[in-house]
Protein backbone atom coordinates (compact mmCIF):
# COMPACT_ATOMS: atom_id res chain seq x y z
CA UNK A 1 0.00 0.00 0.00
CA UNK A 2 1.43 3.94 -0.48
CA UNK A 3 1.44 6.55 2.02
CA UNK A 4 -0.99 8.88 0.01
CA UNK A 5 -4.29 9.52 1.89
CA UNK A 6 -6.54 9.40 -1.23
CA UNK A 7 -6.84 6.14 -3.57
CA UNK A 8 -5.84 6.31 -6.69
CA UNK A 9 -8.74 7.48 -8.54
CA UNK A 10 -9.72 4.94 -11.78
CA UNK A 11 -12.32 5.22 -14.79
CA UNK A 12 -12.78 2.40 -16.59
CA UNK A 13 -13.91 2.46 -20.03
CA UNK A 14 -15.79 -0.45 -21.16
CA UNK A 15 -18.53 -1.69 -24.60
CA UNK A 16 -19.70 -5.10 -23.02
CA UNK A 17 -19.85 -7.65 -20.39
CA UNK A 18 -17.17 -6.08 -18.15
CA UNK A 19 -15.80 -9.16 -16.29
CA UNK A 20 -12.09 -7.06 -16.17
CA UNK A 21 -13.98 -3.93 -15.16
CA UNK A 22 -15.58 -6.66 -12.09
CA UNK A 23 -12.35 -7.61 -11.02
CA UNK A 24 -10.83 -4.48 -10.32
CA UNK A 25 -13.71 -3.10 -8.88
CA UNK A 26 -13.38 -6.23 -6.68
CA UNK A 27 -9.66 -6.29 -5.51
CA UNK A 28 -10.36 -1.97 -4.92
CA UNK A 29 -13.50 -3.02 -2.71
CA UNK A 30 -11.58 -5.86 -0.76
CA UNK A 31 -8.55 -3.47 -0.23
CA UNK A 32 -6.34 -5.31 -1.71
CA UNK A 33 -5.31 -2.32 -4.26
CA UNK A 34 -4.99 1.42 -3.09
CA UNK A 35 -7.51 2.71 -5.97
CA UNK A 36 -10.99 3.33 -6.26
CA UNK A 37 -13.30 2.73 -9.53
CA UNK A 38 -14.96 6.13 -9.28
CA UNK A 39 -16.55 6.42 -12.87
CA UNK A 40 -17.38 3.88 -15.76
CA UNK A 41 -18.08 5.31 -19.23
CA UNK A 42 -19.42 2.68 -21.96
CA UNK A 43 -20.22 3.56 -25.30
CA UNK A 44 -22.90 0.65 -25.61
CA UNK A 45 -26.29 0.88 -24.21
CA UNK A 46 -26.50 -1.79 -22.93
CA UNK A 47 -23.30 -3.14 -21.70
CA UNK A 48 -23.46 -5.50 -18.43
CA UNK A 49 -19.96 -3.18 -17.70
CA UNK A 50 -23.08 -0.38 -17.11
CA UNK A 51 -25.45 -2.58 -14.94
CA UNK A 52 -22.08 -4.01 -13.17
CA UNK A 53 -20.66 -0.59 -11.73
CA UNK A 54 -24.46 0.89 -11.02
CA UNK A 55 -24.57 -2.74 -8.66
CA UNK A 56 -21.41 -1.23 -6.53
CA UNK A 57 -23.12 2.16 -6.91
CA UNK A 58 -19.86 3.45 -8.92
CA UNK A 59 -21.09 6.71 -11.28
CA UNK A 60 -22.34 4.93 -14.64
CA UNK A 61 -22.01 6.99 -17.62
CA UNK A 62 -23.40 6.24 -21.61
CA UNK A 63 -21.62 8.19 -24.28
CA UNK A 64 -22.91 7.08 -27.65
CA UNK A 65 -20.97 8.26 -30.93
CA UNK A 66 -23.89 8.16 -32.46
CA UNK A 67 -25.43 11.32 -30.29
CA UNK A 68 -22.29 13.79 -30.85
CA UNK A 69 -22.09 15.72 -33.81
CA UNK A 70 -17.90 14.82 -34.13
CA UNK A 71 -15.53 12.10 -32.65
CA UNK A 72 -13.82 15.64 -31.34
CA UNK A 73 -17.28 16.41 -29.63
CA UNK A 74 -17.78 12.86 -28.19
CA UNK A 75 -14.11 12.77 -26.87
CA UNK A 76 -14.54 16.06 -25.03
CA UNK A 77 -17.89 14.82 -23.75
CA UNK A 78 -15.96 11.83 -21.79
CA UNK A 79 -12.49 13.94 -21.00
CA UNK A 80 -15.21 16.40 -19.22
CA UNK A 81 -16.72 12.99 -17.16
CA UNK A 82 -13.16 12.37 -16.41
CA UNK A 83 -12.19 15.70 -15.01
CA UNK A 84 -15.35 16.45 -13.43
CA UNK A 85 -14.85 12.30 -11.33
CA UNK A 86 -11.24 13.32 -10.96
CA UNK A 87 -9.81 10.79 -12.63
CA UNK A 88 -6.21 10.12 -12.36
CA UNK A 89 -5.92 6.64 -14.64
CA UNK A 90 -8.04 5.05 -17.28
CA UNK A 91 -8.36 1.72 -17.97
CA UNK A 92 -9.75 0.58 -21.36
CA UNK A 93 -11.60 -2.98 -20.42
CA UNK A 94 -13.11 -4.13 -24.15
CA UNK A 95 -13.68 -0.90 -25.15
CA UNK A 96 -14.09 -1.89 -28.90
CA UNK A 97 -12.99 2.12 -30.45
CA UNK A 98 -9.81 3.62 -31.38
CA UNK A 99 -8.94 6.23 -28.95
CA UNK A 100 -8.62 9.60 -30.70
CA UNK A 101 -6.48 12.85 -29.76
CA UNK A 102 -8.85 14.53 -27.75
CA UNK A 103 -8.88 11.82 -24.96
CA UNK A 104 -5.06 10.65 -25.29
CA UNK A 105 -4.01 14.38 -25.12
CA UNK A 106 -6.06 14.87 -21.70
CA UNK A 107 -4.37 11.86 -20.59
CA UNK A 108 -1.24 11.60 -21.81
CA UNK A 109 0.43 8.38 -20.50
CA UNK A 110 -2.19 7.68 -18.20
CA UNK A 111 -4.27 5.10 -20.34
CA UNK A 112 -3.80 1.78 -20.06
CA UNK A 113 -5.74 -1.10 -22.56
CA UNK A 114 -5.57 -5.03 -22.00
CA UNK A 115 -5.17 -7.24 -24.63
CA UNK A 116 -5.89 -11.12 -24.97
CA UNK A 117 -2.23 -11.84 -26.67
CA UNK A 118 1.52 -11.21 -26.14
CA UNK A 119 1.30 -8.07 -28.31
CA UNK A 120 2.86 -7.06 -30.58
CA UNK A 121 1.66 -10.20 -31.96
CA UNK A 122 -1.92 -10.88 -33.08
CA UNK A 123 -3.36 -7.40 -32.39
CA UNK A 124 -6.56 -6.22 -33.31
CA UNK A 125 -10.34 -8.31 -33.41
CA UNK A 126 -10.01 -12.03 -32.58
CA UNK A 127 -6.85 -12.32 -30.85
CA UNK A 128 -7.70 -15.45 -29.55
CA UNK A 129 -8.79 -17.23 -32.53
CA UNK A 130 -5.97 -15.38 -34.59
CA UNK A 131 -3.69 -17.57 -32.08
CA UNK A 132 -5.12 -21.05 -32.84
CA UNK A 133 -4.35 -20.35 -36.74
CA UNK A 134 -1.56 -19.16 -36.24
CA UNK A 135 -0.65 -22.63 -34.19
CA UNK A 136 1.65 -20.79 -31.50
CA UNK A 137 2.16 -22.90 -28.53
CA UNK A 138 2.35 -19.62 -26.12
CA UNK A 139 -0.20 -16.79 -26.13
CA UNK A 140 -1.41 -14.66 -23.55
CA UNK A 141 -2.52 -11.35 -22.17
CA UNK A 142 -0.68 -7.77 -22.17
CA UNK A 143 -1.05 -4.51 -20.52
CA UNK A 144 0.33 -1.41 -22.23
CA UNK A 145 -0.05 1.97 -22.42
CA UNK A 146 -1.95 2.89 -25.56
CA UNK A 147 -0.74 5.32 -28.29
CA UNK A 148 -2.99 6.23 -31.68
CA UNK A 149 -2.92 3.23 -33.18
CA UNK A 150 -4.64 -0.35 -32.05
CA UNK A 151 -3.28 -2.19 -29.31
CA UNK A 152 -0.06 -0.63 -29.24
CA UNK A 153 1.99 1.43 -27.14
CA UNK A 154 4.63 0.91 -24.13
CA UNK A 155 4.08 -2.86 -22.97
CA UNK A 156 3.45 -2.71 -19.49
CA UNK A 157 3.36 -5.97 -18.16
CA UNK A 158 2.35 -9.58 -20.20
CA UNK A 159 1.55 -13.03 -18.71
CA UNK A 160 1.80 -15.81 -20.90
CA UNK A 161 -0.72 -18.94 -21.41
CA UNK A 162 -0.43 -22.01 -23.05
CA UNK A 163 -2.13 -22.96 -25.64
CA UNK A 164 -3.76 -26.64 -25.53
CA UNK A 165 -3.50 -28.93 -28.78
CA UNK A 166 -7.48 -29.34 -27.97
CA UNK A 167 -7.86 -25.82 -27.36
CA UNK A 168 -10.59 -23.97 -28.93
CA UNK A 169 -11.28 -20.20 -29.23
CA UNK A 170 -13.83 -20.33 -26.27
CA UNK A 171 -11.24 -22.60 -23.92
CA UNK A 172 -8.31 -20.56 -25.03
CA UNK A 173 -10.27 -17.16 -23.98
CA UNK A 174 -11.23 -18.32 -20.52
CA UNK A 175 -7.61 -19.21 -19.88
CA UNK A 176 -6.61 -16.42 -21.02
CA UNK A 177 -9.33 -14.20 -19.19
CA UNK A 178 -8.26 -15.87 -15.96
CA UNK A 179 -4.93 -14.57 -15.72
CA UNK A 180 -6.46 -10.65 -17.38
CA UNK A 181 -8.93 -10.72 -14.58
CA UNK A 182 -5.40 -11.64 -11.89
CA UNK A 183 -3.22 -9.06 -14.09
CA UNK A 184 -5.40 -5.98 -14.37
CA UNK A 185 -5.75 -5.18 -10.56
CA UNK A 186 -2.64 -6.17 -10.17
CA UNK A 187 -1.18 -3.10 -12.98
CA UNK A 188 -3.69 -0.29 -11.23
CA UNK A 189 -2.24 -2.15 -7.58
CA UNK A 190 1.02 -1.05 -8.73
CA UNK A 191 0.48 2.11 -10.23
CA UNK A 192 -1.14 3.05 -7.26
CA UNK A 193 2.16 2.36 -4.91
CA UNK A 194 3.72 4.07 -7.51
CA UNK A 195 6.09 1.01 -8.71
CA UNK A 196 4.89 1.78 -12.26
CA UNK A 197 4.90 5.81 -12.04
CA UNK A 198 2.39 7.84 -14.45
CA UNK A 199 3.70 11.16 -13.13
CA UNK A 200 1.09 11.48 -10.44
CA UNK A 201 0.50 14.45 -8.83
CA UNK A 202 1.70 13.87 -4.88
C1 LIG B 1 -10.90 -9.03 -22.86
O1 LIG B 1 -10.49 -10.26 -23.40
C2 LIG B 1 -9.88 -7.97 -23.13
O2 LIG B 1 -8.57 -8.44 -23.14
C3 LIG B 1 -10.27 -7.48 -24.50
O3 LIG B 1 -11.67 -7.52 -24.51
C4 LIG B 1 -12.12 -8.48 -23.57
C5 LIG B 1 -13.04 -7.76 -22.63
O4 LIG B 1 -13.68 -8.62 -21.74
N1 LIG B 1 -9.72 -6.16 -24.76
P1 LIG B 1 -14.54 -8.03 -20.56
O5 LIG B 1 -15.54 -7.05 -21.16
O6 LIG B 1 -13.61 -7.36 -19.60
O7 LIG B 1 -15.23 -9.21 -19.94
Amino acid sequence: MSQRSERLRVAVLASGRGSNLQAIIDACEAKTIDATVCLVVSDQPHATALERARRHHIPAVLRERSTSPTQHAFEAAIVEDLKKHRVELVCLAGYMRLVGNVLLHAYDNRIINIHPSLLPAFPGLKAQQQALEAGVKKTGCTIHFIDDKIDHGPIIRQVSVAVHADDTVESLSQRILREEHRLYPEVVGLIAQGTINIGRKK
